[in-house]
Order: structure tokens, then sequence, then C-alpha cells
């Protein structure tokens, strides 16, 4: 088992190091190696990709990653942003499939802005496609036309790259409750008629998952009105950004909430939905839990060690039973503490 960490900016040092004494604790053989990705390598190595991070991503079998990104990098031109490493590693090994589930815990009812009736029991996987779209299309830029700037992106689709992750997001949905929603806007944008036609020829394969479609705006609505309604959500890149941030936040916790993004065979980063928390870098406060789940969920996609992944799960679970809370969870009457404490209570329950 070889892992490339990548803990990257801001709280991402702290809060990899957390989920890394956790994989360590579990006594499997693996192999660890850490690189440079995001600001913190455009600063050491002039480039937010650099090639010895691809090497060491290449030859892993997973990545485990924190986050990129910092006030201290905003005005550096496009290709030298932090975030440029992180669409560049995703195309780079093909990770087309994002799997983002947001969970309520029981525990943690309160921290939603949502009445608990609406969102208790909350367990939503959005299925996001991650290498196209109009993150990727070309062509792209801003050129003058007519004496003034015209900025201009491509949404574009190919049947093939509809098919493949809809074949994750169907496997998904028969994995749990059979149901899946396809979300576009085919009312206007042709790109996405094709993604709900390609959606519809697949479910011919999948007669036991029930498959149902919803344009992008009416699901924002959906999302906050009965979140419950949804399965397992499958989406474009950028619909997809923008439910899954959503959803995270239905559960008043986007520091808790994994995710995993997958190529075709079993390779796949892992990486907290959450970013880079620029304001309380360096302070031992953030919360490790979300970087700890996407652990699990390396161990159960990568390495099919999904007792494991379970065990790791379960350790969260009884760490939020016995009242830990870092700063973002807190309510009164629980025990605060910070990012390496969190991490002393997930190893003291496994
Ligand atoms: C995400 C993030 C990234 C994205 C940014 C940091 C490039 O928002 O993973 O959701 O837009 O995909
Ligand atoms: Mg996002």
């Amino acid at each position: 088992m070889k892992i490339c960490v990548l803990p990257g900016d801001g709280i991402g040092p702290e809060i990899t190091a957390e989920a890394v004494r956790v994989l360590k604790a579990l006594g499997l053989k693996m192999e660890m190696e850490e690189g440079l990705i995001g600001g913190c390598a455009v600063d050491a190595a002039g480039t937010p990709y650099p090639e010895a991070t691809q090497k060491l991503a290449r030859e892993a079998d997973a990545v485990l990653l924190g986050a990129v990104g910092g006030p201290k990098w905003d005005s550096q031109p496009r290709e030298l942003r932090p975030e440029r490493g992180l669409l560049g590693i995703r195309k780079d090994l093909n990770l087309f499939a994002n799997l983002r589930p947001a969970i309520l815990y029981p525990e943690l009812a309160n921290a939603s802005t949502l009445k608990p009736e609406v969102v208790a029991g909350l367990d939503i996987l959005i299925v996001r496609e991650l290498t196209g779209d109009i993150y990727f299309g070309q062509p792209r830029g801003v050129r003058e036309e007519n004496g003034e700037r015209v900025g201009f992106n491509t949404m574009v689709y190919s049947e093939s790259e509809i098919r493949r992750i809809g074949r994750v997001a169907f496997e998904a949905a028969r994995k749990r409750d059979k149901r899946l929603c396809s979300v576009d806007k085919m009312n206007v944008l042709e790109c996405t008629q094709l993604w709900r036609d390609i959606m519809i020829d697949l479910a011919k394969d999948y007669p036991d998952v029930e498959l149902s479609h919803m344009l992008v705006d009416n699901a924002a609505m959906q999302l906050v009105k009965a979140p419950k309604q949804f399965d397992v959500m499958v989406t474009g890149n950028m619909f997809g950004d923008i439910l899954s941030d959503e959803a995270s936040m239905l559960t008043g916790s986007i520091g808790m909430l994994p995710s995993a993004s997958l190529d075709d065979k079993q390779k796949g980063l892992y990486e907290p939905s959450h970013g880079s928390a620029p304001d309380i870098a360096g302070k031992g406060v953030a919360n490790p839990l979300a970087t700890i789940l996407s652990a699990a969920m390396m161990l159960r996609y990568t390495f099919g060690l999904e007792e494991q992944a379970v065990r790791i799960e379960n350790a969260v679970k009884k760490v939020l039973a016995q009242g830990f809370r870092t700063g973002d969870i807190y309510e009164p009457g629980t025990n605060r503490v910070g990012t390496k404490q969190m991490g002393d209570a997930v190893l003291a329950a496994l």
C-alpha cells in the first residue's frame, strides 16, 4: 500500500498529520511519502503541481490530500494559483468520479441551520463528475471584440464521459437506497440534454435503481426544502461543485465531510470537502475529522479494507458521542478540544 501524502496549505498540514496518525495506528503495512501541492509548492518549486509531486502521485496507490489555497496566493496569475494544483492532479490521475457524502451525525443535529426535523437522519451521496465540463472545456479565455473584452468558457461533455460517471452513480445507488437523481439544465443547455438522454439510456442496465431527473435550480431549492428526499445525486463538474457545498452545510459542519475522487481502477485521491481555512491555520484548532474520514474512504475504495474503514468511522462516531468537539462544531456542554486532542481521542477510540 503506497500512499502519497500531500498536506498542502493552511490547516492542511495539521489535519493531514492526524489522519496519518490514525492510518498508522491500524498496524497495516503501508508506505507513505510526502509531497508539495498548492501554494506551498508555488513557493518552493514555482508551480502548484511540481514534477516531483506528479511522480509521487502517479506511483502511489492512493493520495491523501489536506487542502490548498490562501490569500497569500490570491493575486498570482491563474496558472500559479494553488487551485491549479488541485485541478492538475485530478486531470493528471484521471480522477473523474468525485464522491461527496453528506451525513448528519445525530450528535451534531443542532449544528445545522435547518430545523432538526428537516435534516435528522440525512444521508446523501453526491456523485460529481470531476475532469470535464466547463472546468476544462476549450476554448476559454478573454478576448477583445468590438472594442471591449469578452470572457468565455465552454461547457462540454462527451457521451463516454457521461456514461462512465453515470455508471459510478448507478453502482453507488445500488449499494444504498437504490434511488438516483440526475441533475441537469436540459431546459436551456444542449450539453445537459445529452447528459439526461445518456442517464435514461444507462438506466436500462440498472432496473433495480429508480432514476429521477431534476433541473439544477430546482435541485438547489429542494436540497434546503426537503433534503431527505435524496439518496444519490449525480451531476456535472460545475453543478456538483455548487450543490456539494450546499449539501455539506445541511449537516452544519463542513469540517466533518470527507471525499473521494476515483479513476476507473482503484486509484483515488482522498481529501476533506472543506478548504484550507487560512484564518485558523497554525493555531491547532482545525477539525481533523473530515480528513480522518477521508482516510477511511481510502481504505474502503482503494484498498478494499471495508472492516478497517468502518473501524475508523465508528471511532469518529464514538468521539462525538463522548462529547469531543473542535470549535466548528462546539456547543455549550460539550468538551472543546484542538486538532491534536481530537486526533488523540480518535486513536483512543480505535
Ligand atoms: C472543490 C473546490 C475546487 C473545485 C476548487 C478549489 C478548485 O471548490 O473541490 O469543490 O472547484 O473543484
Ligand atoms: Mg467546491
